[in-house]
Formats: C-alpha cells, structure tokens, sequence
C-alpha cells in the first residue's frame, strides 16, 4: 500500500550483496512504485543495467554524463518520495559523509535534502572501523535512516560481526515505514498476540490447534510500518518475526495469559489475534505415557481466557478476533464484543474458502463499538491488517 504510486530512486553501489538488491527492485515495482535504479561503476560491474531495466521496466543511470541527462542528478533528488541506497559500501558511506559528488549517486545523494534510507553492507571489520562508525553516526545524524547490517555468513565466510546486508524484505519494511509514519501512530505501543498455543499432555504430546499466527504476524508488521513501537506474543510458529518487531515467545495459554496482562499496561492497542488453546489436561504427565493398546481417555479443563479476564487500561484499544462457523456468526461476534467489552472485534468464518487459519488470505467483517460493519472482500492477510489498523486509527489519542 505505502508504495502505490510512489517515486522510488534505488542507489546501488558495488558490493556482493549487489544480487539482493534485484530483489529489492523487483519487489518495489510489484508493490508499485516507479523505481529508477542508479548505479555505481562498480555496482554495474556486479550486476549489468539491463537486469534492474527489465526489473523495473525504467532506464537505469549510471553516470553523470548521459546524453540529455545532464541535471539528472537534480531531478532525481528532489522528485523522489525516498531514496534508498542498498547495498551501501564503506565506500559510499565515505563519499556520501565527506559531501563527494563524484559520480550520479553521490552527486544526487549530496542535492537530496528528503528522506534517504541506507543498508550497509560490507566485511565487518570494515563496518566496525571507526572511520565507518563515524561516517554512519555523521549521516544519521543529517537525517538518514538506516537499516541493519546483520549478523550473518558474509561473502567471505562467517562472522560474528554485523556486515551482512538486511535481506529485501526488511528494507521493504523500514522503506514503508518511512513513507507511511503517520502522526497517530507516532511512538504508540501496540501488542499483538499471535498463533496457537500448546498445553502438554506429556513431554512429547500436545493439545493445540492449527493456527499458523499469519494473521497477528502481518497485523504487528502494518503496526510497525506505521511508525508503532510492537511488541508480538507469539505461540509456537514457523513464521519469520517481522522486521522492527520484538518478539515475546510463549507456548501455553496460561503464559500468553501472564505476558499480555504484563504488556498490556503500556499499550495503546492490544489485538487479540492469537489462537489460544481453549483446553489443557487435567493431569499433565510429567513422563512420557507408554502407549496402551484399548486407548486413553484424558480430562480436559478450561485455559484462562485471556480478553475476558485482561485489565486494560483505560486509553487502550482492544481489538479482539471471533472465529464462527456458520450461520449467526455476526451476531455471536456482536455479543463476544459486548461480553468482553471490546473496541472492536474481528469476524472470520473458519469454513469459507480462503479465510481461517493456514492460508495467505482472510475474509473478514470489521465490526466496531460504535459504527456500522465493515465487510472485507478476500484479501492478502497482509491488506486485511491494514484495513482493521486503518478502522480503529481515529479511536487511537
Ligand atoms: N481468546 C482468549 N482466550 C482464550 C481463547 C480465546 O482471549 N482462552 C480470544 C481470541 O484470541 C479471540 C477471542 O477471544 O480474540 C474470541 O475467540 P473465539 O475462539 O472466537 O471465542 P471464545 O471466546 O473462545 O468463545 P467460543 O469458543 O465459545 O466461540
């Protein structure tokens, strides 16, 4: 959504990581932003022009004296919604703090008075050198946003150090929220919960359900690239923490229970978006329970509910989920929001094709304290969490 209809410039300057910044400009374009990609001599010897022209379906620029290009470096300062320069080598980090203007990308970067984001990548004992430490901490401090480096295997071999570029899905991430930071998000806690829980009817057996947590996963992503601080209570997941999100990771409701009461007296949102195992045994074994032949019969209890019994405080907004099968659903979603005492309660009918646990998609209806329901057509996880930040924003102080 931040990137439809937006002018992107992409600086790539000449290191490995050239390859992911394909990526990067690929998944730019797809989300639809007008992407010119601008190398540096030795990024193009890395990584050919034609590859981020067919990429981007524009002309890539290279170099400061094009033909008819003569103030390209002007307009592509001051026209774009951001500036993103990955990978950003010491190098260019040296140019870029010194104030050179040396070729297209220094040049456009020194006339740049928006918003610029770098993700540095380079060895990391040249990223821990106090001449780069000094240039990153000078160019932050002019303005520049900056994303990683990691830890991780570098060209070289591995390391212990950061150097390694951030991969393009968070620098997709730290881009959005550049462009979408919107004052009512500002500096705002946000907790959401997500995934299933577990209650262990022995070490190696479990009651649970199959929750994926994609849902509460994309809702803390949108979160964030509004500019919210978030904070994510997971259940078990395979799922990627999104960039810029802190993770709480639990596995029993009764611990979702304990960490979203701890959090939530911070918070100025908390959505309930997690899959809570409703039951746990009785008697929990704490020793593997031979198999009998003739089968076992367990006694189940009640798990604590969490948004019934969870003490807000009075400026935070609760959103909570309803999964309803079948007929009625708007309505039991209506009394769980009066029950629970709600701000908002989201419907999903686990049966319909497409929405519920463990797909991409959801279907969903919007159904606030106040106001009439929004009824979602199928959309990307992704999109459905936009729309429900985007209804409970106005209740946000
Ligand atoms: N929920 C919770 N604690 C639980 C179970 C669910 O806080 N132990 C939350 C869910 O995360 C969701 C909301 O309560 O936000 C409604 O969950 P749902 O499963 O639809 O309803 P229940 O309250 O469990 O009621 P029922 O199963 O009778 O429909």
């Amino acid at each position: 959504m931040a990137f439809a209809g937006r002018h992107v410039v992409l600086g790539v300057s000449g290191g490995i990581a050239c390859y992911k910044s394909c990526t990067l400009a690929r998944r730019l374009t797809e989300a639809g932003a007008a992407v010119d990609v601008v190398l540096t001599h030795a990024a193009a010897e890395f990584v050919r022009p034609v590859t981020f022209e067919a990429l981007t379906g524009r002309p890539v620029l290279t170099s400061l004296w094009e033909r008819d290009r003569a103030l390209a470096h002007i307009g592509l300062a001051r026209e774009p919604d951001l500036v993103i320069v990955a990978p950003a080598t010491a190098h260019l980090l040296a140019r870029a703090a010194m104030g050179l203007a040396d070729d297209l990308l220094t040049a456009l970067l020194l006339a740049r008075s928006g918003a610029v984001l770098a993700a540095p990548a380079m060895n990391d004992a040249m990223y821990a050198h106090p001449a780069t430490r000094a240039n990153a901490r000078a160019l932050a401090e002019r303005g520049w946003s900056f994303v990683g480096p990691e830890t991780g295997p570098l060209a070289e071999g591995p390391s212990e150090r950061p150097g390694r570029m951030s991969e393009p899905e968070a620098i997709l991430t730290a881009a959005e929220r550049l462009l979408l930071q919107r004052a009512p998000w500002q500096g705002k806690s946000v907790v959401v919960t997500a995934g299933p829980t577990r209650e262990h009817l022995d070490p190696v057996r479990v009651v649970t359900n199959p929750s994926s947590g994609r849902m509460g996963y994309a809702l803390a992503e949108a979160a964030y690239a509004r500019g919210a601080d978030v904070v994510l209570i997971s259940g078990p997941s395979d799922l990627a923490l999104p960039f810029g999100v802190t993770a709480h990771r639990v596995e029993t409701t009764a611990e979702m229970q304990r960490a979203a009461q701890a959090l939530v007296t911070r918070a100025d949102l908390f959505v309930m978006a997690a899959a809570p195992a409703d039951y746990r045994p009785t008697q929990p074994s704490a020793a593997k329970r031979p198999r009998a032949d003739g089968g076992l019969t367990i006694e189940l209890e009640a798990t604590p509910d969490i948004l019934g019994s969870l003490k807000r405080p009075k400026k935070c907004v609760v959103i909570g989920f309803a999964l309803e099968v079948g007929g009625n659903g708007l309505a039991r979603a209506q009394a769980k929001l009066r029950e629970k005492d709600l701000d908002a309660i989201i419907l999903n009918d686990a049966h319909e094709p497409g929405a519920g646990f463990e797909v991409t998609t959801n279907r969903v209806t919007i159904i606030r304290r106040n106001g009439e329901p929004i009824e979602l057509p199928l959309l990307a996880k992704r999109d459905v969490a936009d729309k429900i930040l985007d209804a409970v924003e106005q209740s946000l102080t």
